[in-house]
């Protein structure tokens, strides 16, 4: 185990047998459609690519890089999107596949801009959801593991821009974020 990782969350066979339930779940909400899924970088790199092909169904996929943590542990307040997707949403089925939805800022935004665009219907997963984190109102209809109210990492998440390559989900030790 990474040397600056306090315990572990959920390992690789948990996180797993989670993707495969959601991919279930989202390829019978979808039966007979072929929705736009769009990953969230860079965090939901590895969920999006694992839980694309839990789903048994037709899709198509493209990213959205947005960010608002900057290398901190507290969200910036404000969401800056980096690079947009390329697919025409208008009239298209959207599902937005992030790593954690925390204060609710960034999927928020998301909402709000592909609503913009004529989206016909637009549905979220998340690996993570953090109720206790919440700031603004913004829910996700597939939800993976609701963590508790810690900062935590792996799997694509970052604490500056480091441990995303981590195959588990873990809380790190804390003299790792208040020693720099
Ligand atoms: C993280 C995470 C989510 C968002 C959740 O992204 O991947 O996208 O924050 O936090 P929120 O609910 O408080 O908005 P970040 O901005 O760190 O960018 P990254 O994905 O590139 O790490
Ligand atoms: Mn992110
Ligand atoms: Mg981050």
């Amino acid at each position: 185990m990474n040397n600056d990782i306090l315990k572990v969350l959920y390992s690789q066979e948990e996180i797993q047998a989670v993707v495969n339930r959601l991919g279930r779940e989202i390829a019978q909400t979808y039966a007979g459609k072929t929705p736009v899924v769009v990953g969230v970088l860079k965090g939901a790199i590895f969920f999006m690519t694992d839980i694309a092909r839990a789903v048994d169904s037709y899709m198509q996929i493209d990213f959205i890089d947005v960010s608002s943590y900057h290398g901190a542990t507290e969200s910036s307040g404000t969401v800056e999107l980096l690079q947009d997707i390329n697919t025409d949403i208008e009239g298209r089925d959207v599902l937005i596949v992030e790593d954690i939805v925390d204060t609710g800022r960034t999927l928020k935004f998301l909402l709000d801009t592909f609503a913009n665009r004529g989206a016909q219907s637009i549905k979220v997963c998340t690996l993570l959801d953090k109720p206790a984190g919440r700031a603004v109102d913004a829910e996700s209809d597939f939800v993976g593991f609701k963590v508790p109210n810690e900062f935590v990492v792996g799997y694509g998440l970052d604490y500056d821009e480091k441990y995303r390559n981590l195959p588990y989900i873990g809380v790190l030790k804390p003299e790792i974020y208040t020693n720099n």
